[in-house]
């Protein structure tokens, strides 16, 4: 395994885990899924590779260009397509009531309206389907920040959730919670993700042989520790409408 597949694998393996088991419980076999701001296909082709259809919606014709090559590639191109698309367009890109599953990771943290975001994605979902939601948490990265010596830009996070250079948005659970509720999702689970990944220096990975999958044993045992939530870098929440 190189280094960035190490990375990948601690950084992916709780939400992966999660996505597999609930696929794994529902009667959509294969299911229909569509991963808005998939990118490269990271999660649509394996996912793929497990027999599910896979729409890919993402504004950016380069990332869809190499999914096209990794679905190729994987000998999935037929259950995988790639469109142009945004998320607040998806309630005109997808038919209503009529997908098993939406992903939607790292990609709520980037749009202006997140709440009109959940709301379009639950019009979307089949009832009884799942929305997979992947976003940055705000209480870790006012720790990352303050570690770094940045202090305002820690005290300025502490209270706004755009307070960011990038200008994406940061959420807690908290929040998480009653957005999901007013969009139609009930909660089905938090996992908190990346809780010490950032934290470990590469080199560690590499010069200690197990400690990858030492690592993702630890991040699976902790992500569903309330006390371990706030330190999380991502959380990564099941829901169901
Ligand atoms: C951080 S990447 C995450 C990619 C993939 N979902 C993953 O977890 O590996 C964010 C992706 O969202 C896409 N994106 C950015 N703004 C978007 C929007 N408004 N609607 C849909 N996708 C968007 C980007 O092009 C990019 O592929």
């Amino acid at each position: 395994m190189s280094a960035s597949e190490r990375r990948q694998s601690v950084r992916t393996g709780v939400v992966w885990a999660a996505v597999q088991e609930l696929l794994a419980g529902t009667d959509a076999a294969p299911a229909r899924i569509v991963d808005i701001g998939g990118g490269t296909g990271g999660f649509a082709v394996p996912l793929a590779q497990l027999g599910h259809r896979v729409e890919v919606i993402d504004p950016s014709p380069d990332a869809l260009a190499a999914l096209d090559r990794r679905a190729r590639e994987s000998d999935v191109a037929d259950r995988v397509t790639g469109q142009q698309g945004d998320l607040s367009d998806l309630g005109t890109l997808v038919e209503a009531d009529a997908v098993d599953l939406v992903l939607c990771h790292g990609v709520l943290d980037v749009v202006d309206e997140p709440t009109d975001a959940l709301a379009s994605i639950a019009s979307v979902l089949r009832p009884g389907g799942h929305l997979s939601l992947l976003v940055a948490q705000r209480h870790a990265a006012v720790v990352a920040r303050a570690m770094a010596g940045h202090f305002q830009a820690a005290r300025d996070l502490l209270d706004d959730p755009r307070a960011s250079a990038r200008g994406g948005q940061r959420f807690t659970a908290d929040e998480l919670a009653p957005m999901l509720d007013g969009a139609g999702l009930s909660t089905v689970s938090v996992h908190g993700v990346r809780v010490f990944a950032d934290l470990v220096p590469g080199s560690l990975l590499e010069l200690e042989p197990g400690a990858t999958a030492a690592l993702v044993e630890l991040e699976t045992a902790v992500s569903t520790r309330p006390e371990y939530l706030p330190l999380a870098t991502q959380l990564h929440v099941l829901a169901r409408r």
